[in-house]
């Protein structure tokens, strides 16, 4: 969960290794920000290291009043606390000798490494996990004389999970880093390359990368980049071209990433969907490699994610059993993976993840490879460790989103696996093809509403403002209004600090209305009228239980549906959506009601207290 970058540039020490690593850290603080460091390498020079504890701000800052010398190379680390507080002392770089080392994961065995070192003398000054890998490095270059050996025999010591950087002040030119189950990705520069968990760590700079296998070193100079496997033995990485470019991963004039990632939504749906369909409209998704006859057969669906993608998860269960009349069950990847989970060949298994780096949604993967089942991963990072190690993967082209709470990727997810839905229900004979090619058209006409919804945020703006100081706000849906509850509390608890439930409306009776008092605010979400009739009128009828029992009803309805008028403290109007589809535009308020509450709270919302965006620990 740790962001980790790299550079080797020219023989001649400038201040650009610096440069480029902080600004790579800066793009990859969304993975962490307990503390940030650096080292740097120079020919003829002792090592060079600066870190500190708390954001990269306190660390520039530490830059600026004690400048670190000219550099050749360079690594940078931003931390999500593991083992050890969050202090200067437990921040990386870890320094043993010439050697410094920086890392992403957990070493599994450190305790008994850290013994072993002990007893040979070594001296250990924090509480991480990572301390036993410089020592351990430091000691195997003093033997082989060669960073890239003593790398590959202290990655096959370790247990756990890892990606680690590292420098030697006696090899100025080189950055070796190795991977095992935690994110690595190459950047291909001229006469420069680059290391980075993501490739929002380089995008700046070049989009000519390597992906790293599992299980592997890499050595990067000024000029080459060497693979190979923990035995020493030449590995093969794999090229690819990043699509996004670096504007998409700057505020471009936003209060906060968030705010331009809202923003981003109607474009990010849009990008989804493109290129899905052949000339003559019919949905391919090319990118699905698993044997038509495979997925004939599928008798059942689950779906494993963590967070707002679990939450995507619920929508795309309503929406594939409608379509393809296939169970579909959503499970929380961490609950899946340790309940024996019944899975065979015949079940798909779809992971949805925006960081395509989720520890339990990885696990979880694995898991069901083991049982026999397919895998289908729908991804938003190019590069990442879940589309590697799943059968086929559908990628959301949402770009990179920074702001940790997650809003757009949430929007490209659901619509992807609506794209999933729609093709296996074509595919299976659920749906005929002009079925499908209209509700295609519907979608293509949501990024258009999500623009209206996103044009019309004024009043929902304004009544967060109002309800900075609420201690708790509940959410109601039903059907795909439901996931949509939950996701609009998840958001108010990431952001704004504030105690939030979402429930279904149904359930209100059953317990939760005990919780309605006078001036408590509760969110409901109307489906649309021209949907289920029932479905409408029961929501509607659960407005009214709670306004009698005093409840401030925010209401988010569809434009012209009146129903809802008498018994609404606010209503904030949506455009017209089929029902299954409406998600994509009824989430939309609460997430800009969250953001706008926190900001007003002078929280900061691309970096809430406590969370990481990419948590690759389990
Ligand atoms: C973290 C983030 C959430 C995110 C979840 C799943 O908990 O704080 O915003 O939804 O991880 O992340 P993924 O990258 O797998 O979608």
């Amino acid at each position: 969960m740790c962001g980790i970058v790299g550079y080797v540039g020219s023989a001649t020490p400038s201040g650009r290794p610096l440069e480029v690593v902080i600004e790579g850290l800066r793009r990859l603080e969304y993975r962490g920000y307990d503390s940030a460091g650096v080292a740097l390498v120079a020919p003829g020079e002792p090592l060079a290291v600066a870190k500190k504890a708390g954001k990269l701000a306190n660390l520039v800052e530490e830059l600026d009043a004690r400048p670190l010398p000219a550099a050749t190379a360079a690594i940078g680390h931003t931390r999500w606390a593991t083992h050890g507080g969050p202090t200067d002392t437990n921040a990386h770089p870890h320094v043993s000798g010439k050697v410094a080392v920086i890392h992403n994961g957990i070493v599994e065995n450190f305790a008994e490494l850290r013994d072993e070192l002990a007893a040979a003398g070594a001296v250990f000054v924090s509480q991480t996990d990572t301390e036993v890998v410089a020592h351990l490095l430091a000691r195997a270059y003093d033997e082989l004389g060669d960073l890239t050996t003593a790398m590959q025999q202290v990655a096959g010591r370790l247990d756990g999970t890892f990606t680690l950087l590292a420098v030697h002040a006696d090899r100025p030119g080189l950055v070796v880093g190795a991977r095992h189950d935690s994110p690595l990705v190459v950047g291909l520069g001229q006469g420069e390359n680059f290391l980075g968990s993501d490739v929002a760590a380089f995008i700046a700079h070049t989009r000519d990368a390597m992906e790293l296998g599992q299980d592997q070193v890499v050595s990067i100079t000024a000029d080459e980049v060497a693979v190979t496997d923990f035995a020493g033995r030449p590995a093969q990485a794999k090229r690819f071209v990043v699509d996004w470019d670096a504007r998409a991963a700057e505020k471009g004039g936003f209060r906060s990433f968030m705010d331009k990632e809202i923003h981003d939504e109607p474009q990010a749906v849009a990008d989804t969907l493109l290129g899905r369909t052949d000339r003559a409209g019919r949905l391919t998704l090319d990118e699905v490699r698993i044997d038509e006859s495979v997925l004939r057969a599928v008798d059942k669906i689950v779906v494993v994610a963590c967070g707002t993608a679990a939450y995507a998860g619920h929508v795309a269960k309503y929406a594939i059993e409608h379509w393809c009349r296939i169970p579909v069950e959503v499970e929380l990847a961490h609950e899946f993976r340790y309940r024996d989970p019944v899975v065979d060949e015949r079940t798909l298994v779809v992971a949805i993840s925006q960081s395509g780096e989720t520890m339990d949604t990885l696990m979880a993967v694995r898991h069901a490879r083991e049982q026999g089942s397919r895998v289908l991963a729908i991804v938003n990072t190019h590069g990442s460790t879940i589309p590697r190690e799943s059968d086929a993967v559908l990628y959301t082209h949402a770009g990179p989103e920074v702001a940790v709470a997650s809003t757009k990727a949430f929007l490209a997810q659901i619509t992807a696996a609506y794209l999933l839905g729609l093709y296996l229900a074509e595919l299976r004979g659920n749906m005929f093809h002009d079925e499908v090619a209209a509700i295609l058209d519907e979608l293509r006409a949501v990024p258009g509403k999500i623009q209206q919804v996103i044009d019309r945020s004024g009043r929902v703006q304004e009544v967060a403002r109002w309800m900075a100081d609420t201690p708790t706000v509940l959410f109601l849906g039903r059907h795909v209004g439901y996931p949509v509850a939950m996701e609009g509390a998840l958001k108010l608890k990431e952001l704004a600090y504030i105690h939030a439930e979402g429930f279904p409306a149904g359930e209100l009776k059953h317990g939760p209305i005990a919780l309605i008092e006078p001036g408590q605010p509760v969110f409901v979400v109307v489906p649309s009228p021209r949907g289920r009739d029932a479905l409408h009128s029961k929501v509607v009828s659960n407005i009214q239980e709670i306004r009698a029992r005093g409840a401030r009803t925010l209401v988010i309805a569809e434009d012209g549906d009146e129903a809802v008028l008498p018994y609404a403290d606010e209503v904030f109007w949506v455009p017209q959506t089929p029902t299954l589809l409406a998600p994509l535009v009824t989430v939309v308020p609460l997430q800009i009601f969250a953001c706008e509450l926190a900001t007003a709270k002078g929280l900061d919302v691309d970096q809430p207290r406590n969370l990481a965006k990419s948590v690759t620990v389990e």
